[in-house]
C-alpha cells in the first residue's frame, strides 16, 4: 500500500464527518492524505471545510447528466485521474450504479446512521424512536450495489434516552461517527482491512461481525 494512502471523499452537505477526517488527517499526515473532495451539490458547506484545509474539490452535479451511469462515470473520471487508493462516501446522498460499486469494490466505504442491517435508507433516528429502540448507532461498512447493505467492518452505539428526540439521537451518532470513520480509513491505509469474496476481513481474519467501537482505541 502506498503511503501516504491517497483519498477521495465524496459528500452531500454538511460534512462535519470529512471535517473529521481532515483533522485526523492534519494530526497523522503519515497516514492518508485527501487528495479529493467531490460534491453532488455546489451549496454543500463541506465544500468549503475543504478548501479552507487547502484540500482540491470538485463539485459534479447530478442534475447535468442524463442517468445515473453518466453521472457516476464523471465522478470515476475525476477520482481515478488522481490516483486515488481508497474512495469515502460522507454523507453522499446518491444511490451509486452497479458499474460504479463494482470498479471500486474493496476500496470504497460507507457510514450510515443505524445499526445495519437495522434502518438503511434515510431517517433512521426518528425510526429508531418511534419502534422504542433503546438503542441506536452507526456502521460502517464496504459498499457493494446493494444500498446500505455492504460487509460491515464497524458499528458503534448510543442509548436512546426518554428525552430523544430526532435531533438529538442525530447529534450522539454524530459524535460517534466522527470518532469511527478516520479509524477505520487508518486500519485500511495499515493494511488491516480487506473485503475477500463478500467479506470483511480485519487483521489477517474474517469477521463474524462487525467489530464494536466501544472495545478498540487504535
Ligand atoms: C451522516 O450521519 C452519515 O452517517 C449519513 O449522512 C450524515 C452526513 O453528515 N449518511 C447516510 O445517511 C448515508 N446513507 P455530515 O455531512 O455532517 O458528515
Amino acid at each position: 500500500m502506498q503511503h501516504p494512502l491517497k483519498i477521495a471523499v465524496l459528500i452531500s452537505g454538511n460534512g462535519s464527518n470529512l471535517q473529521a477526517i481532515i483533522d485526523y488527517q492534519q494530526q497523522h499526515p503519515d497516514v492518508y492524505q485527501i487528495g479529493l473532495v467531490i460534491s453532488n451539490k455546489a451549496d454543500a458547506f463541506g465544500l468549503q471545510r475543504a478548501q479552507k484545509a487547502g484540500i482540491p474539490t470538485r463539485v459534479i452535479n447530478h442534475q447535468d447528466y442524463p442517468d445515473r451511469v453518466s453521472f457516476d462515470r464523471a465522478m470515476q473520471h475525476e477520482i481515478d485521474a488522481q490516483g486515488v487508493q481508497l474512495v469515502v462516501l460522507a454523507g453522499f446522498m446518491r444511490i451509486l450504479s452497479a458499474e460504479f460499486t463494482e470498479h471500486y469494490l474493496g476500496r470504497m466505504l460507507n457510514i450510515h446512521p443505524s445499526l445495519l442491517p437495522k434502518y438503511p435508507g434515510l431517517n433512521t433516528h426518528q425510526q429508531a424512536i418511534d419502534n422504542g429502540d433503546a438503542e441506536h448507532g452507526l456502521s460502517v461498512h464496504f459498499v457493494t450495489a446493494e444500498l446500505d447493505g455492504g460487509p460491515l467492518i464497524l458499528q458503534a452505539r448510543v442509548t436512546i434516552s426518554p428525552e430523544d428526540d430526532a435531533a438529538s439521537l442525530q447529534h450522539k451518532v454524530h459524535q460517534q461517527e466522527h470518532l469511527a470513520y478516520p479509524l477505520v480509513v487508518r486500519w485500511f491505509a495499515e493494511d488491516k482491512l480487506q473485503l475477500k469474496n463478500g467479506q470483511t476481513w480485519f487483521e489477517g481474519q474474517p469477521l463474524n461481525k462487525p467489530l464494536q467501537l466501544e472495545e478498540r482505541s487504535t
